[in-house]
């Protein structure tokens, strides 16, 4: 036996926001917009949706299609860059407290647009190592509340949402078969909050845009499409694997451009990405378990499938899996 994703499950906040509507009060239009990122909406949570809130929908989801009780959760991890609360508690454990699952241990995990790339790799280990027999991995995001509004080059890539798998015990030959978790910490400073934490504190000098997510936006694009393609590659070597062999590719939903990109370099048909940031736009942690769950609600994903997540971001972090379905 091994650690495989039992289930697919997701939340995302009901408003949505089309780029016409943002171009009702920023410089920006839907032909800008779509032509370099291929975002086309986004959604956005409401004051009453905090992260938490989202990922608890999203966990509940998973649960109810794999047919498990919460009872049944040993861990729970969410991976978050926007949690409720900027230190602690971990938004995990107001996730474990409205669950109801008393005792159940629960832990944030911070890597960015890797968080569930990261996520999936720590519950597997959990499984495969005895400490737990199932664990809800989560990618919750509320990135709009640390977005700044009125800077264009960020405020139209971002959205938010939640994606969740139940991992559990599945049968030899399926199941998280490899994963890679990589850092690059010369670029921590290239998408980041700049004020805030222990060594900027907040205080009444703090510039109010220092509150929000600042991004060089090339650089994060160079590294984007260079980590794309050498962890596909990797994944694919390490696993002797073709890009025939491959069923789906699902990437961090970040930018059209840069997984055409990185498609056309790793020389792997464009075909094989699953791409939703037309509808959801970057939802960190969150888009590839949003993926996954379009994915299996289309019926796309079919038991003994051959998939790779590849999640890239602030950090810089990337990483991705390979997944026998
Ligand atoms: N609407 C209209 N014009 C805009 C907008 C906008 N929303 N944003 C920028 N522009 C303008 C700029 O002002 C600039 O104008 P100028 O030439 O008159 O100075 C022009 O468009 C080009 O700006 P660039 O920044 O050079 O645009 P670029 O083609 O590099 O695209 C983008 C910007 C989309 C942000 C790109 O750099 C990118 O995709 N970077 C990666 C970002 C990313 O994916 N980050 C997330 C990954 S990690 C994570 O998920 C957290």
């Amino acid at each position: 036996m091994t650690a495989g994703v039992l289930s697919v499950g997701s939340y995302v906040p009901t408003r949505r926001v089309s780029n016409d509507e943002l171009a009702l009060t920023m410089d920006t239009s839907d032909e800008w917009i779509r032509s370099h990122t291929g975002i086309g909406n986004r959604h956005i949570a409401s004051d009453d949706e905090p992260t938490s809130f989202m990922a608890l929908r999203a966990a509940e989801d998973a649960l109810a299609r794999a047919g498990v009780s919460k009872e049944e959760v040993d861990q729970i991890i969410v991976a978050t860059i926007t949690p409720d609360y900027r230190d602690f508690p971990a938004t995990a454990n107001l996730v474990q407290r409205d669950l109801g699952v008393p005792h159940v241990g629960s832990f944030d995990l911070k890597a960015a647009c890797t968080g569930f790339a990261y996520g999936l790799a720590v519950g597997r280990g959990l499984i495969d190592g005895g400490v737990a027999k199932k664990v809800l991995v989560i990618g919750a995001e509320k990135l709009s509340a640390i977005t700044n509004w009125e800077d264009r080059s960020t405020a139209v890539l971002f959205g938010d949402g939640a994606g969740a798998v139940l991992l559990g015990s599945v049968d030899e030959g399926r199941g998280i078969q490899d994963s890679i978790l990589r850092t690059d910490g010369t670029g921590a400073e290239a998408l980041f909050m700049p004020a805030g934490g222990t060594s900027t504190r907040f205080s009444p000098e703090t510039v109010p845009q220092d509150l929000f997510l600042k991004m060089d936006g090339q650089k994060v694009y160079n590294f984007a499409v260079r980590v794309n393609v050498e962890i596909v590659s990797e994944l694919m070597e390490r696993n002797g694997l073709t890009p025939d062999d491959i069923d789906y590719i699902v990437p961090h939903q970040a930018n059209f451009r840069i997984i055409h990109a990185a498609a056309r370099r790793a020389k792997i048909p464009l075909e094989k990405y699953y791409l939703n940031m037309e509808e959801y736009a970057n939802t960190s942690s969150a888009s590839i378990p949003l993926a996954l769950s379009e994915m299996d609600r289309k019926g796309l994903l079919k038991p003994g499938m051959r998939i790779l997540t590849v999640g890239f971001g602030g950090g810089l972090t990337y990483g991705g899996n390979y997944i026998v379905w």
